[in-house]
């Protein structure tokens, strides 16, 4: 009998994609999407074939994962859950973090309530956390002990719902895994985020704006790898799995600046298009994921070269251009400073 998998916020950036990639690559699998379709979300990002409610390969629900009584109502059905759903912008969570702790944690605490009254049916959870948990690198690379320190309200949020997911593993037993995927780039993304914020930026030649010197270093996964972990993930043996965290990463940093060069140089743009604003409160300054971890347990790898995910990346953002217009006016976010000031960013 085909499983079902449940994707909570399968109309985001990640979880859109996951839905196009399991619908390509198992057709043995059923998938609900439960998606409340935030200003983050959209149904145009799933594939056509979607219905509403209905018995279909993908089913589409309209809801809040902080809603008990229908996160019941899915979880119940539910052989597999992958939770996605969550306020995801690091910015956006400094203007005003409340609906991050709504969605971050409290719909993680009802998943988790209905994923324990429903553990006979659920055989695994596989929640989404993030690197930025892990706050700035002590070392040269994070691993999965390094301290977690989260430098934003955003962080905060993910980061007690993924010691949320690992409490209920330890006091119920709970079929939990924990993923915590570094920065993801690739199709689909909300234009408030780097890369697409500066594809888009060339594309329209306006201004690439780099938060303080662009210093700042992080890991670029390309969201198709990060398909193939969580994939991995559905078939491995849970008790593998129950209870461990596993990084998802590139395992190579890349500045600010280094990401709007590379950038200006794809598009031939004029350099005099990257412009530098001040820097962002809570920003971390080093990220390099190590992900020796999956790779050991799964064979999991990262296949897709920066250079060439880029270019891929923007190929989308070329040929899509309806698609993201729509988002231009929630690319700046006002940001208040310790000081009082109120700067767009
Ligand atoms: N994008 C990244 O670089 C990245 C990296 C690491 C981890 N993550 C994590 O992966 C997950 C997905 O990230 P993303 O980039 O796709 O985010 P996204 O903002 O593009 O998508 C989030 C989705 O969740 C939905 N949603 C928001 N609140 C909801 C609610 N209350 N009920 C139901 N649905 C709701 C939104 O409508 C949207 O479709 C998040 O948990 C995020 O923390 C993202």
């Amino acid at each position: 009998m085909s499983k079902t998998v449940l994707i909570t916020g399968g109309a985001g950036f990640i979880g859109s994609n996951l839905v196009h990639y399991l619908r390509a690559r198992r057709p043995d699998l059923r998938l609900m999407v439960l998606d409340l379709l935030t200003y983050a979300g959209s149904t145009d990002s799933l594939p056509p074939d979607f219905r509403f409610m209905v018995d279909a390969p993908i089913t589409f629900w309209h809801g809040n994962v902080c809603n008990p009584s229908l996160v019941h109502h899915l979880v119940e059905r539910s052989d597999i859950i992958i939770h996605l759903a969550a306020e995801t912008h690091v910015t956006r969570s400094i203007f005003d973090n409340q609906v991050f702790v709504e969605t971050d944690v409290m719909g993680t605490q009802t998943l988790l309530g209905a994923v324990l009254k429903h553990r006979n049916k659920v055989e695994r959870l596989i929640h989404v956390s993030t690197s930025e948990v892990y706050g700035t690198a002590i070392g040269e690379v994070i691993d999965e002990e390094h301290p977690l320190n989260p430098t934003s309200p955003y962080a905060a949020a993910k980061c007690a719902a993924d010691r949320l997911v690992y409490s209920y593993v330890q006091t119920y037993g709970l079929p939990a895994t924990i993923v915590r995927p570094f920065n993801n780039y690739g199709p689909r993304q909300h234009m408030e985020k780097l890369v697409p914020r500066f594809l888009t930026s060339a594309l329209l030649e306006e201004p690439m704006m780099v938060h303080g010197d662009g210093s700042a270093q992080r890991d670029f996964v390309h969201v198709d790898d990060t398909c193939t972990a969580l994939h991995a993930l559905i078939d491995a043996p849970i008790d593998r799995l129950r209870g461990e965290v596993f990084n998802v990463a590139s395992g190579e940093a890349r500045s600010v600046m280094d990401i709007a060069n590379d950038i200006v140089a794809l598009t031939r743009s004029d350099p005099a298009l990257v412009r530098r604003i001040e820097e962002r409160p809570g920003q971390v300054v080093l990220h390099r994921g190590d992900y020796s971890k999956i790779q050991a347990l799964l064979g999991w790898k990262p296949t897709i070269a920066w250079q060439q995910g880029l270019a891929s990346t923007f190929a989308w953002y070329q040929q899509n251009r309806a698609y993201w217009e729509r988002q231009l006016k929630l690319r700046e976010i006002p940001v208040i400073h310790a000081d009082g000031r109120l700067i767009l960013h």
